[in-house]
């Protein structure tokens, strides 16, 4: 039996940076499973957003229950990694397409007691990951939605199959979706074996953020289910 649950993390980089605490607060009051923390570097994506300073303070803030799950769209994650973890991250996700030695990073990120995600974007094939995933050297896969680097951006879903082939090596693996999740492709990710929704957009824009989220949860439930 299938007993990996859904998980729902809204993306922080859709809130209210001059409110963040509030904002975040809203999400966990709302039903929220964790928060979804977008790092860039202005080299790996076009963009910058927050650093280490800014996750310890959240972390800080909202104590030591709430699951901080850290993306890095940076270049280097070998280097900047241990910053996150030592600001209270409990996930680090990188990216295959990023530099340096990829496994090595992820056996760095759990050495230090945490948990280490590998994210692919939308165009990498699974392929390139599978080495990772059947050595269980990855504690999750993130599958991007988007062209990472900016919120707002509308869900591809030409990377659906891709979740669906990723879910048939690993039954257990968490498998997150980002980029473009609403109350549509939110259940379409499911029913391909997505169960961590990260959502920035569709969930803060929200008239009612705790409807919003059970709403999606309720729906990928049903559809996550319904493709065991
Ligand atoms: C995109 C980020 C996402 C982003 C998603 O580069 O990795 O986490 O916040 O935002 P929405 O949900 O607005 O597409
Ligand atoms: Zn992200």
């Amino acid at each position: 039996m299938n007993t990996t649950p859904i998980l729902i993390y809204p993306s922080i980089l859709a809130a209210d940076m001059a409110n963040l605490e509030r904002d975040c607060r809203r999400a966990l009051d709302g039903g929220a499973d964790g928060l979804h923390v977008d790092i860039m570097d202005g080299h790996f994506v076009p963009n910058l957003s927050m650093g280490p300073a800014v996750v310890a303070a959240l972390r800080q803030a909202l104590g030591s229950d709430v699951e901080l799950h850290v993306h890095l769209m940076i270049t280097d994650p070998g280097r900047y990694a241990p910053a996150f973890i030592k600001a209270g991250a409990n996930t680090v996700l990188i990216h295959i397409e990023a530099d340096g030695d990829i496994p090595a990073t992820l056996q760095a990120i759990r050495d230090q007691g945490i948990r280490a995600g590998i994210t692919v974007n939308p165009e990498t094939p699974a392929a390139s990951i599978q080495d990772l995933v059947t050595a269980n050297a990855v504690d999750e896969v993130l599958c991007m939605t988007v062209h990472p680097g900016f919120g707002g951006q509308s869900f591809i879903e030409s990377v659906l199959p891709k979740m669906k082939e990723i879910r048939s090596w690993a039954p257990q693996l968490p498998i997150s979706v980002d980029g473009g999740i609403d109350q549509e492709s939110a259940p379409r990710s499911a029913g391909a074996g997505a169960n961590v929704l990260l959502a920035g957009t569709s969930l803060f824009a929200a008239p009612d953020m705790t409807a919003a989220i059970s709403t999606m949860r309720a729906a990928c439930n049903a559809a996550y289910s319904s493709n065991l």
